[in-house]
């Protein structure tokens, strides 16, 4: 089957350890399925492998690609969800299992004409969402999903700041965020992108580091050492950061004393749950949002994708489909 895979890692020319061509059929374990792939995402996260962030030599050559939506055995429309972890651990979240991964990392991913998962992280697809739409779910929007209605603690009606606007993640918690009644502010480098993130929903833009009109509620951060200081700044006493990424870098300088005196919160997020994937799936069918595509590529052109990813071009969703 056509497989799009890292074959090694560059950090200073990922599309160098890219590589595109035929790959051998997945057989699924006891308790996996094969899912015939209809449509895949691109995330940051595929770039991160290529650069060698987060897996190891010893895992190459790896199928990437963590989001899907296909088609299962039994002829089901479904989306998966990407958080593989241990079926015996018992817990009510399995981001919390310390030996989950993700698609892409320990098993190979959705960058392919198939993929095995478990059983269990099988989600059915509405027949509202299309393949690509779907596809867009389980990493960028179910993080965002997670951030908002799960980790940042704030009622609809807060004021969100949302640095980096162009993102992935960024525009899911636009879209999202306002779907659901939250006040959105972003921040992004681009004055066009600013613009599209006030035509899909926000409802103040600004350029990075920028006084804001008044201090938020919430900051969601997927950039990092480039906006770290302006996200303790721009919050409220007793205000508070969700992070899920730090794509400019990740040791920016903490500024504790900000922290302290202002009662500030410094949140983790990572993904979410099957049923946070589910419930996700129904906020999109019940609210009429879709996630925002950027461009739909066919697989065998991939490599156009992780460039515009790379160079900074994507405003929302690289998709690909087989
Ligand atoms: N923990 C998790 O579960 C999880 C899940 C998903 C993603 N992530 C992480 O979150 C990050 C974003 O992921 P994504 O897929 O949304 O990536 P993406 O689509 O590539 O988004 C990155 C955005 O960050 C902004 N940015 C990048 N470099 C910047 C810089 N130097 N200064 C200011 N802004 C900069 C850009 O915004 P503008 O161009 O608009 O300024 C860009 O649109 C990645 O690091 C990824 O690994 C984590």
């Amino acid at each position: 089957m056509f497989a799009v895979t890292a074959a090694r890692f560059s950090a200073d020319n990922p599309l160098s350890a890219l590589e595109m061509g035929d790959h051998a059929e997945p057989t699924p374990p006891d308790g996996w399925t094969t899912v015939s792939v209809k449509a895949t995402a691109l995330n940051h996260h595929d770039v991160w492998t290529l650069r060698g962030v987060g897996i190891s030599a010893d895992r190459l050559p790896m199928i990437l690609g963590c989001d899907a939506a296909g088609i299962d055995a039994a002829g089901n429309e479904v989306v998966v969800h990407s958080v593989v972890s241990d079926p015996g651990a018992a817990l009510s979240d399995e981001t919390l299992d310390p030996s989950r991964s993700l698609l892409s990392e320990r098993y190979d991913g959705t960058f392919a004409e198939r993929v095995t998962v478990p059983s269990r992280n099988l989600v059915p697809k509405p027949a509202a969402l299309s393949f690509a739409e779907a596809a867009c779910l389980p990493t960028a929007y179910l993080t965002a999903f997670r951030m908002l209605f799960d980790k940042s603690g704030a009622e609809p009606g807060s004021t969100v700041l949302v640095q980096g606007a162009g993102g992935g993640v960024a525009t899911a918690l636009v879209l999202l965020g306002s779907a659901a009644g939250y006040r959105m502010w972003v921040t992004s480098r681009s004055e066009d992108k600013r613009q599209r993130a006030v035509d899909q929903g926000a409802d103040q833009a600004f350029p990075p580091g920028a006084r804001l009109p008044e201090r938020v509620d919430v900051v969601m951060e997927t950039v990092g050492e480039a906006t770290w200081s302006h996200s303790l700044k721009a919050l409220r006493p007793g205000g508070r950061i969700v992070v899920c990424g730090a794509t400019s870098g990740a040791m920016p300088a903490a500024d504790l004393a900000r922290v302290f005196f202002l009662q500030l919160s410094v949140v983790g997020s990572t993904m979410g749950t099957r049923g946070q994937l589910g419930r996700l799936v129904n906020f999109c069918e019940q609210t009429g949002v879709r996630p925002l595509i950027d461009r739909v590529l066919p697989l065998s052109e991939a490599r156009d994708g992780f460039a515009a990813m790379i160079n900074g071009e994507l405003f929302g969703k690289a998709v690909f489909t087989t």
